[in-house]
């Protein structure tokens, strides 16, 4: 039976508990099937895949592919070498912020099945940045590995400034590249900070700040910003014009939304919360297209929300972005996901004649705009 077969056979068993219940039975079953030895290499061997083309250099980082694990769920750095083995080409890490805090009160996460997708207002549930840096160092690291960074719940915005100084200072020696998330729309105030004036100076501080970093560690590491998909062109333009301005790595299009579009009839649509998996899909697609073509190649994306396959993964690449991320559809699918994506890819660049997926994403970017 194939893995995926597997997860299907064990799916309706997970979705009668609560959601964030099974997500703790699968970690923490995960958690003692990896003390067996050879768990990794077992898991390694019956998830990852390896393609030639897929190799993507992207912020001056070599990803050996494109798929990667979108922020939020592992908050605390706890699960790397299983995530890693399932074939990512990267991790997203966090929401961490400087402090430990619980997040908002459970339930906080729901499923909504028949539209594959998932509302939750987690609200920044961590275990704050020492303690997330101590498991970090602790795991080894066998792709690359990104720290989303956030504030506090109890930080008032207007020093939310601070908390994104304090925790790129503490993250930036162990990351290889780090991801401010000012789109979570279960923060109360947080999403403010992509208004042109906030955003200036926070671009400013945290760009400052990297400089003064890159030459104590002898390293430059990347900095992303991760942007909402309820933004209008007007928001969409000032956020590229500020990224080009202070030399931002890249933009992460985008986080969950507030809207309920396609889910009205849903008895949960009106759990508040951000709304992610396919509902998200053609909006945040929408948000890297208008944010390329304002950035032009000149600063990378990075395209999240509702890919549920390598099709999805195709329209978000040509849409603009360099890499993709995933998380919702791996609650609807399962682990076996990645490397469906991740073959799927290989093959569209087999059929493209070209030898790498950047060459072929080129071609078809060009066959769009003529
Ligand atoms: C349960 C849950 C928790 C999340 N937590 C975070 C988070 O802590 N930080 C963040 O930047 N994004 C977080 N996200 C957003 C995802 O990283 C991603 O941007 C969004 O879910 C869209 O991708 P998807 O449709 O593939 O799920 C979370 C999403 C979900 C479903």
């Amino acid at each position: 039976m194939t893995t995926c077969a597997s997860y299907r056979l064990l799916r309706p068993l997970l979705f009668r508990l609560p959601a964030e219940t099974s997500h703790h039975l699968i970690f923490s079953t995960l958690r003692l099937i990896y003390r067996l030895p050879g768990a990794s290499t077992l898991t390694r061997a019956m998830f990852a895949r390896r393609s030639a083309s897929l190799p993507v250099s992207v912020m001056g980082l070599r990803f050996p592919n494109p798929v990667g694990l979108a922020a939020g769920l592992d908050k605390n750095a706890e699960y790397i070498r299983p995530l890693s083995d399932l074939g990512f080409g990267f991790l997203e890490l966090g929401t961490v912020t400087p402090r430990p805090q619980p997040g908002n009160p459970k339930p906080r996460l729901f499923r909504l099945p028949q539209q594959a997708a998932l509302i939750n207002r987690m609200g920044f549930n961590n275990v704050g940045i020492n303690q997330f840096l101590a498991n970090l160092v602790r795991a080894d690291k066998p792709c690359p590995v990104g720290i989303n960074i956030g504030k506090n719940r109890d930080t008032p915005v207007e020093r939310a400034v601070e908390d994104y100084h304090a925790a790129l200072q503490a993250a930036y020696p162990h990351a290889d590249y780090i991801a401010v998330n000012i789109s979570s729309p279960n923060t109360a105030g947080l999403r403010n900070l992509q208004n042109e004036d906030n955003l200036e100076e926070l671009l400013h501080t945290l760009k400052a700040e990297q400089t003064l970093l890159a030459e104590k560690h002898g390293r430059y590491v990347p900095i992303a910003l991760k942007i909402a998909p309820d933004l209008d062109d007007g928001q969409i333009a000032a956020i590229a014009r500020l990224v080009l301005e202070h030399k931002f790595d890249a933009v992460i299009a985008t986080n969950t939304t507030i809207t309920r579009t396609g889910i009205a009839n849903d008895p949960l649509a009106h759990q508040s919360g951000g709304l992610s998996g396919r509902p998200l899909k053609s909006l945040s697609t929408e948000i890297i297209r208008r944010l390329y073509s304002h950035l032009q190649g000149n600063v990378p994306i990075i395209g999240v929300g509702g890919i549920e396959n390598a099709d999805d993964a195709w329209d978000k690449l040509v849409a603009g972005a360099d890499l993709i991320q995933i998380y919702s559809v791996l609650i609807y699918t399962g682990p076996c996901v990645v490397q469906t994506i991740v073959h799927d890819l290989a093959e569209r660049v087999q059929v493209s004649g070209l030898s790498t997926l950047a060459e072929a994403v080129a071609q078809a970017r060009r066959r769009k705009s003529d």
